[in-house]
């Protein structure tokens, strides 16, 4: 690949500290991710696939290792550049809480746009148009759509049809990634077919 990953880890690890134990939650997690890509995690529960998408969405520190954002170390940055990196840089869509409740998903769309110095009204707009998302496919649907855009995606899930959609599965266990899927997207199989095409037919 050409161009510099818009998400490279180095090492990354993530240790909870419990006192009287601590749980390795990430054990140096090496990984680049392409700008434009799309990626799901799968893996086992308690395989470290939350903390991952903690460390990558900038909600919480990596205890060792390296993170670079577009270039950008963010491992190293205090909560207040933390802060600015999410709002700028990063979107979230979190399962259980936000999207039960239509207020919440309503204050958490607003407030990043608010703080991004977005037009009021546009800021409500947005939010009411993804508060209206009922179902899950939907909002799967708008992910694939953010994607043809040029968005970079990385979800979690334990759903194979949800993982289809992806460009890349990660399958993580105890802490790293165990192995990876790189998967037929619609565009391997247009350049496939154009490859196909270029061969003389076989004669009656
Ligand atoms: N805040 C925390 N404090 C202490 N330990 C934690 C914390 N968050 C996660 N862990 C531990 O870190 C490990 C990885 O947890 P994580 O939540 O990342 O797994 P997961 O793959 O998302 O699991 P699931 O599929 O159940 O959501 C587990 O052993 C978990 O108990
Ligand atoms: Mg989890």
């Amino acid at each position: 690949m050409s161009s510099s990953p818009i998400i490279r880890l180095e090492g990354l690890e993530k240790t909870y500290d419990l006192g009287a134990i601590q749980v390795h939650a990430l054990r140096g997690v090496s990984l680049d991710i392409a700008a434009g890509s799309y990626v799901a995690i799968m893996g086992p529960s308690g395989s470290g696939k939350s903390t991952m998408l903690n460390m990558l969405g900038c909600l919480d520190r990596p205890s060792a290792g390296a993170y670079y954002l577009g270039g950008d170390d963010v491992s190293k940055m205090d909560d207040d550049e933390l802060s600015t990196v999410r709002g700028k840089r990063l979107g979230f869509i979190f399962q259980s809480y936000n999207l039960i409740n239509q207020l919440s998903v309503i204050e958490n769309i607003y407030v990043p746009l608010f703080y991004q110095g977005r037009d009021l009204n546009e800021c409500y707009d947005h939010c009411e148009k993804l508060a209206k998302l009922a179902t899950g496919t939907e909002i799967l649907n708008l992910l694939d759509k953010l994607n043809a855009e040029g968005k970079t995606i990385v979800l979690v899930t334990h759903g194979e049809e949800v993982a289809e959609r992806a460009h890349r599965v990660l399958h993580m266990k105890d802490g790293v990634i165990d192995h990876e899927i790189h998967q037929r997207t619609l565009q391997h199989v247009v350049e496939a077919l154009e490859h196909d095409s270029v061969e003389e037919p076989p004669a009656p």
